[in-house]
């Protein structure tokens, strides 16, 4: 067993899993790893060097060597090639682009080593897909959140509508649908519960109390843990 501890919080978007990570990692003074910026990062790269995502070997080229800082200006940002692109891949584009290369296998393996150089002392918290049942499969403790398509598009309208982005509901609710099924049904590291994870649906849930509950789990896990 390793001494760095790793807490993996998997699950499809507007399962309120990044907010959580960055909670969790804020109180427990943890590195954070947000695994789908990572992918979205590499979208977003391949779609400025207009490269066509078919050309897989390309793609992967792109995810080995991209130039990629995480938390420069604020502990959210994203930055590429020395530019701030937290807002843009963030974007319904970056959405779709980070699924697509998300199923590139070649994509996955170029960055499955960048993924396990974030495990530092005292500790990581890993959100995405794939964290519990791939890259850290040691993990000490492993959560899957998971909610209603419905209540994870209303989710998003909200925060598009509070922004003054104009947003269409029915529009949201099939693409995200549409990656769920890209993400759930590709061969290669698809979107599931780990074997040992807990399973949370934060549907009915707000997201403090999602916070309180994961913050719960995870402390009982870090004392045993340590014993
Ligand atoms: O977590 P997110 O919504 O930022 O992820 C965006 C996309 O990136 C997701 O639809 C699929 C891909 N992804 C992945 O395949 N594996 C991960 N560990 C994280 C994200």
């Amino acid at each position: 067993m390793t001494s760095i501890p790793v807490i993996t919080i998997d699950g499809p978007s507007g399962s309120g899993k990044g907010t959580v990570a960055v909670r969790i990692a804020e109180k427990l003074g943890f590195t954070l790893l947000d695994s789908g910026a990572l992918y979205r990062s590499v979208g977003i790269a391949a779609l400025r060097g207009g490269i066509d995502l078919r050309d897989h070997q390309q793609i992967a080229e792109l995810a080995r060597h991209l130039n990629i800082e995480f938390g420069v200006s604020s502990p959210d940002s994203v930055w590429l090639d020395g530019e701030d692109v937290s807002l843009e891949i963030r974007t319904d584009i970056g959405s779709e682009l980070a699924s697509q290369i998300g199923a590139i296998p070649a994509a996955r393996e170029a960055l499955y080593e960048r993924q396990l150089a974030f495990r530092k002392a005292p500790g990581l918290v890993a959100d995405g897909r794939d964290m519990g049942t791939v890259v850290f499969q040691d993990a000490i403790i492993k959560i899957y959140l998971t909610a209603r398509p419905e209540e994870r598009a209303q989710r998003r309208y909200k925060q598009l509508i509070d922004k003054g982005i104009d947003a269409s509901l029915p529009d949201l609710l099939r693409d995200l649908k549409e990656r769920d099924a890209r993400d759930s049904e590709r061969p290669i590291s698809p979107l599931k519960p780990a074997k040992d994870a807990v399973v949370l649906d934060t549907t009915d849930l707000h997201i403090d109390q999602v916070v309180e509950q994961v913050l719960d789990l995870v402390s009982e896990r870090l004392v045993s843990w340590r014993s």
